[in-house]
């Protein structure tokens, strides 16, 4: 999502938590107070009291520079939400947890746009673990996803280090049949409560715990993996933005290929392939995740990102444009070394 152009955009980041920035267009109020305040499904799952104030106090500077009498809903709205003081936005503990909409449309889809609803965290890190919000590694992969709908369509996927359950609910969008695994208690907790919350359309997901450090060494832990990973049999694995700290490599390459040897000792499934979208905050690490999966004899293709920057999910573009958000995630090909290492072109 770039910088919104109409009132149907600035619709949009407030689902999406963003505030409108640069807006030069005419704000359309009465779809304003329909679409926002008026909405039952931005009702039900708001976006955080803070962020509300915030975004509408951007909506009324905007007016009043324009000198357009501002409605009496959005300023009453507003002064409603001045006067109970969100805490987050009095205290200096992280911002409370806050819904966010993400809105799509798959290729050629006509009616209304599809949408990704979740309760997350807005800092980084919360409660010790990177889990409790979607990070930008798995906004470009959706995106290129919905520009490769067939890599997941009709297939068994294993998604590893799921966090909030951002891709995995768009996956299974896609009609994959998607197991999510985390080793995080409360962040499995969270994937499900999105994943079940009443506004989510998930044809086929199911979550379980999964450490990679179960799957480093010969323990009951890493065979009783093998039997679940040998039973379930994934066609694909997908993750994002799971390299973020250097130590955890050994543990997660050693799970990619205990995971795709039970997938191809599985006789259906010989070509299971890895696909793994890192955000690249330091060369150094991507480089050691690299060899480290070259040494344990996994191959690893660069996927192209062409055009990926410029979908429907993006995490904040005040930060980062998309595109360049693109610039420094790297989606990488995965398999064991010797099953279809020639390269034919993106998986459909
Ligand atoms: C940076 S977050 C990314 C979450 C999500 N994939 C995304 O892109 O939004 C890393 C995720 O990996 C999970 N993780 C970290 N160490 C793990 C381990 N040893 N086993 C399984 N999951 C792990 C964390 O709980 C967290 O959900």
């Amino acid at each position: 999502m770039t910088q919104p152009e109409t009132t149907e955009d600035i619709i949009k980041h407030y689902a999406g938590l963003i505030i409108p920035k640069d807006f030069n267009g005419i704000i359309d109020q009465p779809r304003i107070v329909d679409d926002i305040l008026g909405s039952g499904h931005l009702s039900r799952y708001p976006p955080s009291k803070s962020f509300q104030l915030q975004f509408l106090k951007a909506v009324i500077s905007r007016l009043e520079s324009t000198n357009e009498e501002v409605d009496d809903n959005i300023y009453g709205r507003y002064l409603e939400l001045l006067a109970a003081k969100p805490s987050a936005v009095l205290s200096s503990g992280p911002p409370e947890p806050s819904y966010v909409t993400h809105f799509y449309k798959t290729a050629n889809a006509q009616g209304p746009p599809k949408t990704i609803t979740l309760l997350e965290s807005r800092t980084t890190i919360e409660a010790g673990t990177t889990g409790l919000r979607t990070w930008q590694a798995a906004f470009v992969f959706a995106n290129w996803l919905l520009q490769h709908p067939g890599v997941v369509k009709a297939k068994k996927v294993l998604e590893l280090g799921s966090g909030t359950g951002f891709l995995g609910i768009l996956a299974a969008q896609l009609q994959a049949a998607m197991v999510l695994t985390d080793c995080n208690a409360e962040v499995l907790e969270r994937c499900k409560f999105n994943v079940f919350l009443d506004c989510t359309n998930h044809p086929s997901i199911t979550i379980r715990t999964l450490d990679w450090n179960d799957c480093l060494s010969n323990s009951l832990e890493r065979d009783a993996a093998f039997a679940y990973l040998h039973e379930l049999a994934a066609d694909v694995i997908i993750g994002t933005d799971l390299v973020f700290d250097p130590s955890i490599i050994p543990a997660l390459v050693a799970t990619l290929r205990l995971a795709l040897d039970a997938s191809a000792s599985s006789v259906s499934r010989p070509q299971t392939e890895a696909l793994i979208a890192l955000a690249i905050r330091r060369e150094s690490t991507f480089a050691e995740f690299k060899a480290a999966c070259n040494i344990i004899g996994l191959s690893v293709e660069e996927e192209s990102l062409d055009g990926a920057g410029c979908g429907p999910f993006t995490h904040n573009p005040s930060r980062s444009t998309s595109l360049n958000v693109a610039d420094h995630v790297s989606l990488l090909r995965i398999r064991l070394f010797g099953t279809r290492e020639a390269k034919s072109g993106p998986a459909e």
